[in-house]
């Protein structure tokens, strides 16, 4: 049963090979100044740079340049970044690069005008914002967080220990996006295996909560077959239009608010992962991974009809002679075999993660209630054991 609800998304997306070719029209829309931003030095090598900054000089911008964005960005670089976009009164923001550029320019966005601490008020106290927002666009360059057509934004706070994500309103939406895949091929294969599970996890923190019949499951199914089919390809032949294409588009549906209209969504495997990475500074999608199959197996029991359907529809399970619980297991050994076989990192002592940090990861770990058990500090302990 679909409940009440209200669908809108203001991105316009531009996708396929000659998307770029829109991002003229799109800067015609804004003033003078452009905030460049950029991650940490991979669009000057593949070129991505060139053509963005032969495109804002013949729209006759002026470029106020903020590079350097890491992979989880930080509350000290958010603050770089409010002072520059602040100082220069810029119009638009840019964001060319990832998840982590696009999610750092939201931030600036909602920030750079902000009377108080952003940290406390967005990512603390999860308020919306009431100041000046600055407009902002991407141009993503790898795939994986959806963040070109959501109002995410992730920052990590390393003296807090806390890596917190604030989903804000359809205002912070980025106005643009350019969706090439092409620009996506030469993302390291880590991080391209990263992106994929990623998207799974998104897809699966929005499926496993309910057991009403709505179409958000049924479009979750769908773009996890699609998901599961291209990754093989992308794995083996990185330079596949078709496969990467595939990727990109489905991880723009999996976390653009679609798939979550009228039901419940869970989001504690992103918790856990969280935790892990504000410990460790791991890569997301691969703490994703770490710790996605002990979680499942944890909370089975009680989602049982779910994941019984997730094994049959998802990954073929015969069901034929078999109890529901050796049906929904048989699922979940599918999937890791498809993990392990794409090359995702199945061990969060893989990132540096010991016996004697589990205890802390575990403060650190948010307790969501959508999910299918709203786990104890013992229960989250537990899980990240069996992680290790
Ligand atoms: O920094 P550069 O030099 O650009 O290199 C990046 C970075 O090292 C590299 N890269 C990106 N495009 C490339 C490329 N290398 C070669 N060729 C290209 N075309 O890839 C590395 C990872 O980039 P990053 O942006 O960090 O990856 P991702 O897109 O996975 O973003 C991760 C961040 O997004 C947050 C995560 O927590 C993490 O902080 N998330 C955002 C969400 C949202 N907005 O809704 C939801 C997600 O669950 C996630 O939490
Ligand atoms: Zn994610």
């Amino acid at each position: 049963m679909l409940g009440n609800f209200t669908y809108c998304n203001q991105t316009a997306v531009h996708f396929g090979p000659d998307s770029m070719e829109a991002l003229k029209s799109e800067l015609d829309k804004y003033g003078k100044k452009v905030m460049l931003t950029y991650g940490g030095g991979s669009i000057k090598k593949n070129g991505i740079y060139d053509k963005v900054v032969k495109i804002l000089k013949e729209c006759g911008k002026e470029i106020f340049e903020d590079g350097g964005v890491m992979p989880n960005p930080t509350v000290e670089k958010l603050a770089e970044g409010c002072k520059i976009a602040k100082d220069n009164d810029v119009d638009l923001i840019l964001a060319v690069g990832g998840g982590s550029t696009c999610d750092y320019a939201k931030a600036v966005s909602v920030s750079a005008y902000c009377e108080e601490d952003p940290w406390e008020k967005y990512f603390i106290r999860f308020e919306e914002p009431e100041c000046k927002i600055i407009p902002v666009g991407c141009v993503l360059t790898m795939v994986g967080t959806g963040s070109e057509m959501n109002g995410g934004s992730v920052i990590t706070n390393h003296a807090q220990k806390l890596k917190i994500g604030h989903v804000f309103g359809y205002k912070v939406f980025p106005k643009f996006s350019i969706l090439n895949p092409e620009f996506t091929f030469t993302v390291p294969r880590y991080q391209m295996v990263s992106g994929i599970f990623d998207i799974m996890s998104h897809i699966l923190e929005q499926y496993f909560s309910g057991d009403d019949v709505n179409t958000s499951d049924y479009i979750s199914e769908g773009l996890l077959l699609s998901l599961i089919d291209s990754a093989e390809v992308a794995v083996k032949d990185p330079t596949n239009y078709e496969a990467r294409s595939n990727i990109m588009w489905t991880a723009t549906w999996a976390l653009n608010t679609l798939i979550a209209k009228g039901k419940t969504t869970d989001w504690e495997v992103h918790m856990l992962g969280q935790a892990v990475a504000a410990h460790t500074d791991a890569t997301h999608g691969m703490t994703l991974a770490a710790v996605s199959i002990p979680y499942y197996r944890h909370i089975m029991p009680y989602g049982l009809p779910k994941f019984k359907r997730y094994a049959i529809n998802v990954w073929k399970v015969d069901p034929k002679g078999k109890t529901d619980e050796q049906v929904a297991s048989e699922g979940l050994d599918k999937m890791k075999a498809w993990m392990e076989k794409i090359g995702l990192e199945m061990k969060i002592s893989n990132f540096g993660v010991t016996k004697d940090m589990i205890e802390k990861i575990a403060d650190s770990t948010l307790i969501m209630e959508g999910g299918y058990k709203v786990l104890t500090k013992s229960e989250i302990e537990e899980i990240l054991k069996a992680c290790l």
